[in-house]
């Protein structure tokens, strides 16, 4: 199964990447992860809704060939960052050609702070949920950065409290997105 990842954050030493690698290393060869990029998307005007400039033509036809999506998010300010968001907006237009309804998605984030994202997934599922995405409920994945529980060099979640974590995520992701079959 091929499925799409999308980091919320554009930074070059994005922790939420990091935990992306951390978990496509447990996924392993259960599924083929494609990173669809965010940080070309110029902001979104629906002034382009009838010359949409080529990167969201990428973009929007990535989201038509994955079985699944993933979204890694930071939050900013208690919410998801502008850069996702401003994604979801090309993804969703023009009225009519929403590219995202029926892909199953996931939902995880790391932050620097205590509550681990929880605010900013929230607002993202309430937003997933109206571009009509199943989205995985359980288990939810919050996570307060610590560096010292991945690898430095290879990246891979080396505290067996995130690993299991991230196990556990990966399974019922998968299975959820099984459950969902897009291109049946
Ligand atoms: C933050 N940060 C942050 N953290 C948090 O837990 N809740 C928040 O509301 C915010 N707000 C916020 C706003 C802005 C503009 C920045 C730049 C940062 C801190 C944030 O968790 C930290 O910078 C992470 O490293 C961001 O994730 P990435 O970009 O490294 O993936």
């Amino acid at each position: 199964m091929r499925i799409g990842t999308i980091v919320g954050s554009l930074s070059a030493v994005s922790i939420n990447r990091r935990i992306l690698a951390a978990l496509t290393e447990i996924i392993g060869d259960r599924a083929e992860l494609v990173d669809v990029r965010i940080d070309d998307l110029p902001l979104y005007n629906r002034d382009l809704d009838d010359r949409f400039p080529a990167e969201a033509v990428r973009f929007k036809a990535q989201l038509g060939e994955v079985d699944g999506l993933i979204l890694v998010t930071p939050e900013y300010n208690r919410s998801m960052p502008a850069a996702l968001k401003n994604a979801l907006e090309w993804g969703s237009r023009p009225g009519g050609e929403n590219a995202f309804p029926g892909i199953p998605a996931g939902v995880l984030g790391a932050s620097g702070g205590r509550l681990g994202t929880a605010l900013a997934q929230h607002q993202l599922r309430e937003v997933l949920a109206y571009l009509d995405m199943p989205t995985l409920g359980q288990p939810e994945v919050y996570l307060t950065f610590d560096a010292s529980e991945l690898d430095p060099v290879t990246g891979a979640a080396t505290d067996p409290a995130l690993r299991r974590r991230l196990e556990r995520w990966s399974a019922r992701f998968l299975a959820h997105v099984e459950r969902h079959p897009r291109h049946a």
